[in-house]
């Protein structure tokens, strides 16, 4: 059996160093972080998210702001909300839950919040910075795979990692944190996605797999080796009617073979879904030291 890579557990201890960092900057700096969060709609699991986010700010003392609107909220309106976020000096960091509702242009909203409170990190010059390598935002999901990775002590230097996915917001930001020569990364990276030929080749040469293609079975046992550490993005609702909330998450690894073949996976839930929870808490600190100038 795979030693497991609880990301519910890492971010728990996280939780606790930032929430010490955080009485620390109010104390000597009278400083208090402030993240933003706007949520258009009410499609459940984005309802769901925002909800964690705010229970995780006020659990280690940040303050969030929550801007919740229709479905039929403008993009004028939102554009103007974000100007005033951008200026306004308790706010910190901008989340702008996303899908937005079709109507919205999701690019001219995201352009919108300024890079130095986008602590998402999808903001453009935010994503520049991370492909170059200098300080910026770090998107929450693969930065807190690379956490999860080096505070369980796995290797990343020189290791092939194979990414199945090649979204914007974890497969091809993941690669780019990985292939960097800093530590903690160093890694040989592949990028998989639906139109790779071969792809069960291409995972059993991982030392490294990450599953982010947000289909379930997308990783299965045939396409792992002995020995493989494997990291779950997926975050499917799968129908359970023994559930009182009448589903169950599960991931895109078929984690009961998977897990008697690998090295170390990570569950769904409780794997990554919590790191990057805490990642944007992270962030959020970042940003405040930034505006203030806090080493
Ligand atoms: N929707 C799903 N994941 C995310 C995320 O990490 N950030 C934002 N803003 N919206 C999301």
């Amino acid at each position: 059996m795979a030693i497991i890579l609880s990301g519910k557990e890492l971010a728990e201890t996280m939780r606790q160093e930032m929430k010490a960092e955080i009485e620390r900057l109010k104390e000597k700096h009278n400083l208090v972080p402030g993240l933003a969060v706007v949520l258009i709609g009410d499609d459940p699991a984005s309802v769901s998210y925002v909800k964690g986010k705010e229970r995780d700010c006020a659990k280690v003392g940040i303050l969030s702001r929550e801007y919740k609107f229709d479905a039929d909220y403008k993009e004028e309106a939102l554009l103007k909300l974000i100007n005033d976020l951008n200026r306004d000096i308790e706010i910190h960091g901008i989340l702008v839950q996303l899908p937005l509702p079709n109507h919205i242009n999701e690019d001219r909203v995201l352009y919108a919040i300024d890079p130095e409170k986008d602590v998402d990190g999808f903001h453009p010059v935010n994503v520049g910075r991370m492909m170059i390598g200098t300080p910026g935002f770090l998107p929450c999901t693969p930065h807190g795979i690379q956490q999860l990775l080096m505070r369980n002590g796995i290797e990343i230097e020189g290791k092939h990692v194979v990414i199945v996915g090649r979204s914007n917001i974890v497969g091809k930001p993941l690669a780019m944190i990985l292939v960097q020569k800093k530590p903690g990364a160093n890694a040989t990276i592949t990028i998989c996605h639906t139109r790779t030929k071969n792809l069960a080749e291409i995972t059993q040469s991982a030392d490294i797999l990450v599953a982010a293609a947000g289909r379930p079975h997308t990783v299965t046992a045939d396409m792992v080796r002995e020995g493989t550490v494997v990291i779950d993005v997926g975050v499917n609702r799968i129908e359970d009617k023994t559930r009182e909330r009448g589903y169950r998450l599960i991931g895109d690894v078929d984690f009961e073979a998977v897990s008697k073949k690998a090295y170390a996976i990570s569950p769904v839930p409780g794997g990554v879904g919590p790191m990057t929870r805490t990642m944007l808490l992270y962030n959020t600190i970042q940003s405040a030291k930034n505006h203030a100038g806090i080493e």
